[in-house]
């Protein structure tokens, strides 16, 4: 897809609650540097402000559908998070019996939950079950066949949606890409009709819908566009052969990374190793609503990031710097334990210190690394930015979505808290682990 310079223009707009008020970084009225001081560090940080703010406005976008949307809850499953979403009438698409779990906390109504992935236990089917969840996203004919064993060992009828896989590309990083043939989702679209008549025999299967789900962060309409496109005969037929009520369309916006920040005093440095490409809502609403619109069935979406990525930060003090002959090293105190995104995938997280430095200071290129025993213990690489010190705070954007559910304790290391804006105040949502929290549970 070409973007026109307007639109262009339009993408630099990052609406998030991160900004810099007289030189220092806050979260809406909140000082980072104090949260820092409060909760220690490494600590994630969330607006819930941005997360109303992104969900309202993808539900205006969406507003000519009939539709629900279903937050991804594997993006950032802290129940502080899910309260929030489940509070503004948000359905939720779980992976898990655990996610399951949470989101019921939370407050979540199970009939607007959603049950997908490809591995599905006997426990987490039965629980979801019991719980009434809205539809199992099933993904291979001998789940189907297991589910309906379980559900007919209850004697209860356990709706279904067949994930089908549209071989469209998504253009993403091939970890995250899931709608190519080769991908281990869903079941072939030219699979499908078939399967779906196998289900209408089972005893104890409900066929209530369809589902897809092509991929991850991606920064482009057309591939959703396409998918729709594709999926939607198979959409008409089974609502006239089974009366299906729903097509999940999946989840998938890309978000902006690169320039995640903007400084309104100008005083900020841009990155120009690339540009983001992330579109806007109303590109999305632009290409996916007319065609869905035709079909007359209830529209359901699932964004992770694009709720809750930008409305986090993790937060992070400079513990030392290492110069060596070829590199200057800036060694701080999250590791790759707390966010595994740059080192998995490489990706690019904008990194900014929570006091902001002028931008005629002298810039260097360095290696923004953590205390983990890897090379690949890595934020940033050769990375332009004003000096940095020991000590300094500095944040990393972008970090709300596959953050923290990422973390683990490798290296016997702490996960690290979090925190939520909301409202001006700041509250710990998750403590800090401690290292008795490392060993609790193991056998002596
Ligand atoms: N629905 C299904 C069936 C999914 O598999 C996913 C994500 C989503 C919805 C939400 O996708 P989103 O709107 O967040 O793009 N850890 C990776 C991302 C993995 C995504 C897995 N599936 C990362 O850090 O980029």
């Amino acid at each position: 897809m070409v973007f026109s310079l307007r639109r262009a223009k339009r993408l630099q707009l990052i609406v998030h609650s991160f900004r810099y008020h007289d030189g220092k970084l806050y979260c809406d009225d909140v000082d980072l540097a104090r949260a820092a001081e409060s909760f220690g560090t490494p600590l994630y940080i969330y607006s819930a402000g941005t997360i109303l703010d992104h969900f309202s406005r993808l539900n205006a976008a969406l507003a000519p559908l009939h539709h629900l949307v279903c937050y991804a809850v594997k993006a950032n499953s802290n129940r502080a998070v899910l309260k929030l979403l489940a509070e503004a009438g948000a359905g939720f698409d779980i992976v898990s019996g655990g996610e399951l779990f949470r989101a019921i906390k939370a407050g979540a109504d199970p009939t607007k939950c959603t049950f997908a992935g490809v591995g599905k236990a006997r426990d987490e089917i039965e629980y979801a079950i019991d719980q009434g969840v809205y539809s199992f996203n099933v993904e291979s004919e001998a789940e189907l066949e297991y589910i309906d064993k379980i559900a007919g060992a209850k004697k209860l009828r356990a709706p279904i949606a067949l994930r089908v896989n549209p071989d469209v590309d998504p253009h993403t990083h091939e970890y995250i890409a899931t709608g190519l043939h080769e991908n281990k989702f869903g079941i072939a679209l030219g699979r499908a009709p078939a399967v779906y008549e196998r289900a209408a025999k089972m005893r104890n299967i409900d066929i209530v819908g369809v589902q897809m789900h092509i991929g991850s962060q991606i920064t482009e309409s057309a591939p959703f566009a396409d998918a729709i496109g594709k999926v939607a005969p198979l959409v008409m037929q089974l609502k006239s052969r089974y009366g299906i009520k729903f097509f999940s369309i999946g989840g998938g916006m890309g978000i902006i990374y690169r320039r995640a920040l903007e400084s309104g005093s100008g005083k900020w440095w841009h990155d120009h190793s690339g540009e983001s490409s992330a579109f806007s809502v109303r590109d999305y609403a632009d290409a996916i609503v007319p065609p869905l619109r035709d079909l007359d069935v209830r529209i359901l979406v699932e964004p992770g990031r694009f709720l809750v990525g930008n409305a986090g930060i993790l937060l992070t003090r400079v513990r030392y710097i290492k110069e060596s002959s070829v590199k200057k090293f800036v060694i701080v105190d999250a590791g790759m334990n707390d966010l595994i995104r740059p080192s998995l995938y490489r990706s690019y997280h904008e990194i900014v210190p929570v006091e902001e430095k002028i931008q005629s200071e002298r810039k260097r290129k360095i290696d923004i690394v953590g205390p983990v025993c890897e090379s690949g213990d890595f934020f940033a690489l050769d990375r332009e930015m004003p000096e940095v010190h020991e000590g300094d705070l500095l944040a990393i954007m972008s970090a709300g979505a596959y953050g923290f559910v990422m973390a683990s304790n490798y290296n016997s290391r702490p996960l690290p808290a979090e925190a939520l804006v909301r409202g001006g105040k700041l509250a710990l949502i998750r403590k800090r682990q401690t290292w008795e929290d490392l060993v609790r549970d193991e056998a002596e």
